[in-house]
């Protein structure tokens, strides 16, 4: 059977790298991108949607889509750590609430609206699974540098979202699966201002993601809830 596959974030390294992973599959029927703005590919496979998590109206958009029968695989690779306004943190002194808003809202608030507004896809479809793109340093066992105030305690509270999420969609059918994956150090506008301190492997959007897409065929029931790397360790949380 040919799979249907939706990617948030499609416009970012790591979204446009499975955008352009999965278009190559020829298991893979047809593709949903998400992102602000319109994709305007002549791909066949992909269906452009555009939705602003700070605009909420725009995900009535998703309405152009309520005719999919069903869906496989769910990716949100959105995500920001810093943007022209906001920098990471490096200490206390610098938070401030318009910061940690804007970030928990691109990173928290807005994948899980995204996955409330895609729930009738969801409910009639048979074992979905959903992947948010998280972080390493949302792990709190993890943390050995501290900073960063309101990305790493967006992707924290992300991660237990992705927990809550995959108790409640198992009780909906067993076979969804919900899991976040660290991609590993990428080269991004994400990464970019930081990747120059970086002393470990930094990836190509396109290694990270084979990685990545290995582990999500991999994943099965008893992984939901959890965090893995991209070589499926598990992160503790
Ligand atoms: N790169 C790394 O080293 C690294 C490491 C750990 C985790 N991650 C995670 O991986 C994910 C993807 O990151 P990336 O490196 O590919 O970053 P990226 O290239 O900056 O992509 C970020 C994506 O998020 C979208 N986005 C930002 N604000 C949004 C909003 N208000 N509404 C909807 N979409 C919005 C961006 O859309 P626009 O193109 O319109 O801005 C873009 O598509 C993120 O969750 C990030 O935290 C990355």
């Amino acid at each position: 059977m040919k799979k249907n596959i939706l990617i948030a974030g499609s416009t970012g390294s790591i979204g446009e790298e499975f955008t352009r992973f999965y278009s190559d599959d020829p298991d893979v029927d047809k593709i949903i991108t998400i992102s602000r703005k319109i994709d305007d590919t002549t791909q066949k496979k992909i269906q452009s949607i555009e939705i602003d998590y700070n605009k909420e109206q725009s995900f009535k958009n998703l309405e152009r889509i309520s005719e999919l029968e069903s869906i496989d695989t769910i990716i949100i690779a959105t995500g920001i750590l810093h943007t022209a306004q906001i920098k990471p943190e490096k200490s206390i002194d610098s938070i401030n609430f318009e910061t940690f808003k804007s970030v928990f809202q691109v990173n928290v608030f807005g994948p899980l609206l995204l996955v409330k507004k895609l729930m009738p896809l969801i409910k009639r479809s048979q074992g979905v699974k959903i992947v948010f793109l998280t972080a390493r340093v949302g792990s709190i066992s993890d943390n050995e540098l501290g900073g960063w105030y309101s990305y790493r305690s967006s992707k924290s509270a992300l991660n237990m979202m992705i927990s809550n999420l995959s108790i409640e969609l198992q009780r909906v059918n067993k076979n969804h699966l919900v899991i976040g994956i660290h991609p590993g150090t990428v080269k991004s506008n994400l990464s970019e201002p930081f990747l120059r301190n970086v002393k470990h492997n930094i990836f190509s959007p396109r290694e990270s993601v084979d990685l990545m897409a290995k582990v999500i065929s991999k994943i099965s029931h008893k992984d939901s809830g959890k965090c893995f790397d991209f070589l499926g360790k598990v992160i503790n949380p």
